[in-house]
């Protein structure tokens, strides 16, 4: 997709469709004046008969307007204007284009940005490229149209390149997670991997079954023992920042289809369960953003690829498991794999010299019943490190919320055969169990654990993005790495 700014005036931009906002008070955004003035107060007697509310993400469309180049003129409500944020402006523009997103169209004009900071303006460009993008990847009638061309009205070249990058890394997470499973498994998880660390200049070793094993990642390998797909575990490294620079490290869980083993879930459960890699998919978005950005910084992203099948190899109930770090594991429900995976995954990130941690992992349905599905749970070991996640979330809008680690949550993963088990007592506190067993394996490093289960897939469409993968957290995680940059650049 193209992306380029124009100073042409707003009545005289040549564009299949032009976008205009209204906050909830009824008031018209600059362009959205000249939109109305050409038109005769059109837009005005509108808001005035309460057909355009001007509430967040509210579409109208109105074709024709007269005094207008542009055949569609688009009003997207912006919502109250001193709640406008990042979020708020990628949730409008995401609104619009995926309106306009039914059906084809060539060039799409943005003439939203007057008095938006660079950031938002950024945001909206990342919002406009997910909202004209779909889950509809293998349907012969398209219900969902990327545009060619977005025009962003007066705004910077650098800022709507890197609102492009930002986009496309979420596009790319929600992709890999909409993909089906008979598609995306280990190997060709890594395989896309592999693609773009190439295009990019980011390192990458992919450790196969053989590797896993001189490495003695039993936890991992053990959840993979059911399936004919042998497991993979990648390693990307970004190197934009001296030798001796510390290293942020994202970890993500990529479990590429969760049957739930011989503990193995209902129809109803499973059905979804190939979003169970969301977490390794946007640990891949964000790198690739990340790297497109050029940032002056050190990150590595490990990803830990397993499928949780039933099979005549399944690991069982009452199996006991070394991970890679030396501690056992006693299996006493194979559901509650992601856990076993990322045990080893977060020990390599430790041994390759992560200096602070962030994972990611649909690691419970806990912590839905908790937080509900739009709200990600944040659980960490280290307060200062969970505050700097917790505020790069709230600058991009993106949900979060902390949950509680006291050490007597850690009682219920003591296990009477080995070092801990890998589940709690009963079902209450699910999400920081599992967190807590998390926790054993980052050695002391500042840590933060973000179960996604909820937020990063949706079982229906929202009006500014469609159902499946959401990439959510791909821009939290960028944020952070800004941040990064300025504190340790
Ligand atoms: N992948 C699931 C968690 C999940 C549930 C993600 C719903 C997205 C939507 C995870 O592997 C799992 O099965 N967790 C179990 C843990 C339990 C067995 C301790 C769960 O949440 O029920
Ligand atoms: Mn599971
Ligand atoms: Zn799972």
């Amino acid at each position: 997709m193209q992306v380029s700014t124009t100073d042409a005036q707003v009545t005289e931009i040549e564009a299949d469709a032009l976008v205009v906002g209204v906050d909830s008070e009824g008031m018209l955004a600059k362009e959205a004046s000249d939109v109305d003035q050409a038109a005769d107060g059109l837009l005005k007697r509108l808001v005035e008969n309460e057909e355009v509310s001007g509430k967040l993400g509210d579409v109208t469309m109105l074709h024709s307007p007269p005094g207008i180049r542009a055949a569609l003129v688009v009003v997207v409500g912006t919502g109250e204007s001193d709640r406008f944020g990042c979020g708020e402006a990628f949730r409008a523009a995401a609104a619009a284009a995926k309106r306009l997103a039914e059906k084809k169209r060539g060039r799409v004009a943005f003439c939203l940005g007057d008095g938006w900071t660079e950031r938002q303006v950024e945001s909206g460009v990342c919002g406009a490229i997910a909202g004209c993008s779909g889950q509809d990847l293998y349907r012969a009638e398209k219900t969902c149209h990327p545009f060619d061309e977005i025009l962003w009205d007066d705004a910077y070249q650098t800022v709507l390149q890197s609102g492009q990058i930002l986009g496309e890394a979420v596009n790319l997470t929600r992709q890999l997670v909409n993909e089906p499973p008979s598609r995306i498994y280990p190997e060709s998880f890594a395989a896309e991997a592999a693609k773009f660390a190439e295009e990019y200049g980011i390192g990458i070793e992919v450790w196969d079954q053989q590797r896993l094993e001189e490495e003695n990642c039993g936890a991992l390998l053990a959840v993979a023992r059911g399936s004919a797909r042998p497991p993979r575990l990648v390693i990307l490294t970004y190197s934009g920042g001296a030798d001796d620079d510390p290293t942020l490290a994202f970890v993500g869980k990529g479990v590429t289809f969760d049957s739930g083993g011989l503990s193995i879930k209902p129809t109803d459960g499973m059905k979804t369960m190939k979003c169970d890699m969301a977490g390794a998919a946007t640990v891949l978005g964000a790198m690739q953003a990340v790297a497109r950005l050029e940032l002056p910084i050190n990150v590595i992203g490990l990803a830990g690829l397993v499928e949780n099948m039933v099979g005549g190899d399944s690991y069982k109930l009452g199996d006991v498991l070394t991970a890679r770090s030396g501690k056992t594991i006693e299996v006493l429900n194979t559901d509650a794999e992601g856990r076993l995976v990322l045990a080893d995954a977060l020990d390599v990130a430790v041994g390759r010299g992560a200096d602070r941690i962030i994972d990611l992992a649909t690691l419970t349905g806990a912590c839905m019943v908790a937080l509900g599905s739009d709200v990600a749970g944040l659980m960490s070991n280290d307060d200062a490190w969970c505050g700097t996640v917790r505020a790069a979330a709230d600058a991009c809008g993106e949900p979060a919320w902390q949950l509680p680690m006291f050490t007597e949550y850690s009682e219920q993963i003591r296990s009477k055969v080995a070092d801990i088990k890998n589940i709690g007592d009963g079902r209450w506190g699910g999400a920081i169990t599992a967190a807590k067993f998390l926790e054993e394996f980052v050695k002391d490093k500042p840590w933060v654990h973000i179960d996604i289960a909820g937020p990063s897939f949706l079982d229906e469409a929202k009006p500014w993005l469609d159902a499946g993968g959401t990439g959510a957290f791909v821009r939290t995680l960028v944020e952070v790495a800004r941040g990064w940059e300025q504190e340790n650049g």
